[in-house]
């Protein structure tokens, strides 16, 4: 194996752009070639950044010197395209959500653990400081018994975001609407932080989009340590707002927007909390809570390097197949509670 490991690129769409600057960039990987299902994308794609691309999809995956690849390729459609990838040898970066049910989710995690190959599912929230401070501060037994765990995400998309797409807004493709394809981070970072989830009561409509899925949701949740929280999500508010998650414990609460944290206040300061707060407070930014592109590559860019480095050490990622399929089961369960009007309990 090289110093480098060799990407490729499948699905040239709006999200490949992230992978592909961050690859660039990079020191453990570099882009090899691009496939898309649209051989004018692909090629589009490839003449931007000097890289091969494919007219067959066979083709890609017999290059050898792509030795992973990442899938951004319409959510429902990532099984189909990561399993021949997993058999072919190619670790696999796949994009949020790993996959829309669970037992495609879990096709692709047999499909990666047969052939001896990584699985990374795209969190890179996951990789922000203030959440990496946050789960540390949980860690460290900061917010004594936790009481409550809630997030919010307000955001705007507008009609030509969902009319302009094949499969944006259908539950065939998308899996779901705002909170299978927007709020996912969020949910993935309440049980990050906060642990796995027992109960949950959910309502969602479509109120303001012409689309199958749901553009609002909200749910109230109990986690399994006993505590509760409220998950409100939105593609309907403009002019959209920065997301936000807050935890609080009987001795402390800590708030965060997007990369900004709002509130650190814990009944035992420390003398490290003075410097969060006078790095990590400040003006936040709405973000993607306005438009998809307005998200920053950073934490796509630690992802990657996360994964080449695990591919090039022969460690486990920072993020697995397992850990990206907990999201998609607490998603999956909220719809059935919104879909039955009962509330849903989770296996344990
Ligand atoms: N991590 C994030 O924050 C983030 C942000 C946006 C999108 N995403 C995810 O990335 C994925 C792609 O989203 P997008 O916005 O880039 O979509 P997009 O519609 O802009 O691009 C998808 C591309 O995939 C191609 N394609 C479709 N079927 C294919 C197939 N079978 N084989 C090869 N190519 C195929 C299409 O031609 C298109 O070029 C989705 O799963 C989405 O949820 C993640």
């Amino acid at each position: 194996m090289g110093t480098k490991v060799g990407f490729g690129i499948i699905g040239a769409g709006m999200i490949s752009g992230f992978h592909a600057k961050a690859m660039k960039k990079s020191e453990n990987c570099y882009l090899v070639g691009v496939y898309d299902a649209n051989p004018v994308a692909a090629e589009r794609m490839a003449k931007e950044y000097g890289v091969r691309h494919y007219q067959k999809y066979e083709d890609f995956l017999a290059d050898p010197e792509i030795q992973a690849v990442t899938i951004a390729v319409p959510s429902g459609l990532h099984g189909e395209v990561a399993i021949p990838a997993a058999e072919a040898g190619k670790h696999i970066l796949c994009e949020k959500p790993l996959e829309i049910t669970l037992d495609k989710v879990d096709a692709i995690i047999a499909a990666c653990d047969a052939n001896n190959v990584l699985l990374s599912p795209v969190f890179q929230s996951r990789f922000s400081k203030p959440v990496q401070l946050v789960k540390q501060a949980m860690q460290a037994g900061r917010f004594g018994r936790m009481v409550l765990a809630s997030a919010q995400m307000r955001w705007f998309r507008d009609t030509a975001y969902y009319s302009g797409s094949t499969w944006r807004g259908t539950w065939k493709l998308d899996g779901g609407g705002a909170l299978m394809n927007q709020a996912i981070h969020t949910i993935d970072l309440l049980i990050f932080i906060n642990g796995a989830p027992k109960e949950v009561f959910a309502f969602s409509g479509t109120l303001t989009h012409s689309i199958e899925v749901e553009d609002n949701l909200c749910a109230a949740i109990k986690y399994r340590n006993g505590s509760f929280g409220t998950i409100e999500v939105s593609t309907s508010c403009a002019p959209g707002f920065p997301r936000r998650l807050e935890f609080s414990g009987s001795a402390g609460t800590v708030a965060f927007e997007e990369s900004k944290i709002t509130r650190w206040e814990f009944a035992n300061p420390l003398p490290e909390d003075e410097t969060i707060i006078n790095e990590l407070f400040g003006p936040v930014n709405a973000a993607g809570g306005r438009a998809p592109m307005n998200i920053s590559s950073d934490g796509h860019a630690m992802q990657i390097e996360d994964l080449a480095d695990a591919i090039l050490t022969g460690r486990r990622p920072f993020l697995d197949g397992r850990e990206g399929r907990r999201a998609i089961e607490l998603i999956c369960g909220i719809y059935e509670s919104a879909r039955t009007g009962k509330p849903f309990f989770f296996g344990s």
